[in-house]
């Protein structure tokens, strides 16, 4: 056997390096590379050497029948909407987010939720032991659930554990970081162990048709390695976030082979575990008695649900010379640079003196283009001390120009606004009022400006 080679492997990315560099060359992370082992002639490249001749496939025509998947339903509608209809037999998801999300808490009530409606379920835990998740269930109300539960850490005991009986229809990995596959040296967690648990894990529930959920822990500074090098390898990837002081929690698809990456689920994480919040919108908006300058209703699209949110802008002027902060929350920092620069370019107002913070109510985080005019006139209003109306939202794009461009579905964005009271919205030329909600186009941001001196 050849000698093992050494290599160097990001924890982040996983991409590889001959020798150790201080910086990842690929992802750009510091201090991720670890040295690893490898054979330089793997036993796949020996077994399959091209000398000893392939097998001849079987090629297919296109339109050859097929059936749609069958989708199970995990007992939260939320959960099957991100993932696009329900659980997909013999697919793999995973489930990433930040430590004390609430991903073990989401997984083990849909586990006992699939387990009382009649299907096999295993749960197994890699962070926990036994009687911790037990409490947990306890204190979920789903101690009399029949979810079969393991403490373990090794695949192999996993897998020879599970193929003794009828395999369960799902099972659930808890977390991927702490499983240990014996194919291969090395710690669980780093980027080759994770690779090769899920790689076992993920080709045993395609043979045997059950739905696997791999949950994932994702640090901010990517040390741990993680769900980056996972996504390529399963079918579906949610990522479970929320600002860890509110209550409110969104698991959001950003891959999905069986269906959309818009759509997501919403939750709310009470004493007795997680609730499905089916409408957002209501929650999302905080008390609204009276107008206050800086705050603007803005009314995203999730996939293909509407979610109203609340923006608020505040400005501080600083005496000259010193040096402004910005900050942001929800939202995209450098976007909101980009309306800072447009409204003091196109619409002359300066907020160079001032410190400028923004936030999305809620804990939400807004990735929907259209929420720049509702950033822009949640400035404008903070820095003028203009209040825009309680009964009034806004939303479109803005461009480099300082032209207001239209956005995706302005119909449905209105209904939702309709339904909950509001009156009037400042939109892209073109859209056309919903009921008895009145539009009122805008088309630059000096526009805006003006709309706001004169009380929207
Ligand atoms: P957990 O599911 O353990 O997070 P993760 O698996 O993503 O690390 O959730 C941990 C947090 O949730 C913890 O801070 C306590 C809180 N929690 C509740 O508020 N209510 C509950 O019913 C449960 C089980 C947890
Ligand atoms: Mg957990």
């Amino acid at each position: 056997m050849a000698k093992p080679q050494l290599r160097y492997v990001c924890q982040s990315c996983g991409s590889v390096a001959p020798k150790w560099m201080g910086q990842c060359p690929d992802c750009g992370e510091w201090n991720t590379l670890q040295q690893e082992a490898t054979a330089s002639v793997t036993p796949f490249a020996q077994k399959h050497s091209l000398k000893a001749g392939g097998r001849v496939l079987q090629m297919q025509p296109l339109d050859a029948l097929i059936e749609l998947p069958k989708r199970l339903p995990t007992g939260f509608a939320e959960l099957d909407r991100a993932l696009g209809g329900g659980l997909v037999p013999g697919s793999a998801v995973l489930i990433g987010g930040d430590p004390g999300i609430g991903k073990s808490t989401l997984l083990l009530q849909a586990a006992g939720r699939m387990a009382r409606a009649g299907h096999k379920v295993a749960y197994v835990s890699g962070e926990e032991a036994a009687d911790q998740v037990r409490l947990r269930a306890r204190r979920l109300g789903l101690s009399d659930a029949p979810v079969q539960l393991a403490a373990a850490t090794s695949v192999r005991d996993i897998l020879t554990t599970l193929s003794a009986g009828d395999a369960p229809t799902l099972l659930v990995i808890d977390s991927i970081q702490t499983m240990h596959s014996d194919q291969l040296e090395g710690a669980p967690g780093t980027v080759s162990q994770v690779r090769a648990a899920s790689l076992e894990l993920i080709s045993w529930a395609k043979t045997s048709g059950t739905a696997l959920i791999l949950v994932g822990h994702v640090t901010k500074d990517g040390q741990i390695a993680g769900p980056r090098v996972l996504e390529h390898m399963v079918d579906a990837v949610l990522y479970f976030e929320g600002e860890g002081r509110h209550q409110y929690r969104v698991l959001r698809a950003v891959k999905n082979r069986f269906g959309g990456t818009d759509e997501i689920g919403v939750f709310a994480m009470e004493s007795d575990g997680l609730a499905e919040v089916l409408n957002p919108s209501s929650l999302f908006l905080t008390q609204r008695d009276k107008a206050v300058a800086g705050a603007v209703v803005f009314p995203a699209l999730e996939g293909t649900r509407p979610v109203l949110v609340e923006l608020q802008a505040l400005t501080v002027r600083l005496p000259s010379g010193a040096t402004p902060r910005r900050a942001v929350v929800g939202w995209d920092s450098s976007r909101l640079a980009m309306i800072l620069a447009v409204l003091e370019a196109r619409a002359g107002l300066g907020f160079g003196g001032a410190e400028v913070y923004l936030n999305v109510a809620g804990g939400m985080r807004v990735v929907d283009p259209a929420a720049d005019l509702a950033v822009a006139a949640a400035l404008v209003s903070a820095l003028l001390d203009l209040p825009v109306p309680g009964d009034a939202l806004a939303f479109g794009e803005i461009a480099l120009s300082g032209e207001v461009r239209p956005t995706a579905h302005p119909a449905l964005r209105l209904k939702e606004a309709e339904k909950l009271g509001f009156a009037r919205a400042l939109v892209p030329p073109g859209v056309s009022g919903v009921g008895a909600l009145k539009v009122s186009p805008v088309a630059s941001v000096a526009a805006l400006v003006d709309r706001i001196k004169s009380g929207a």
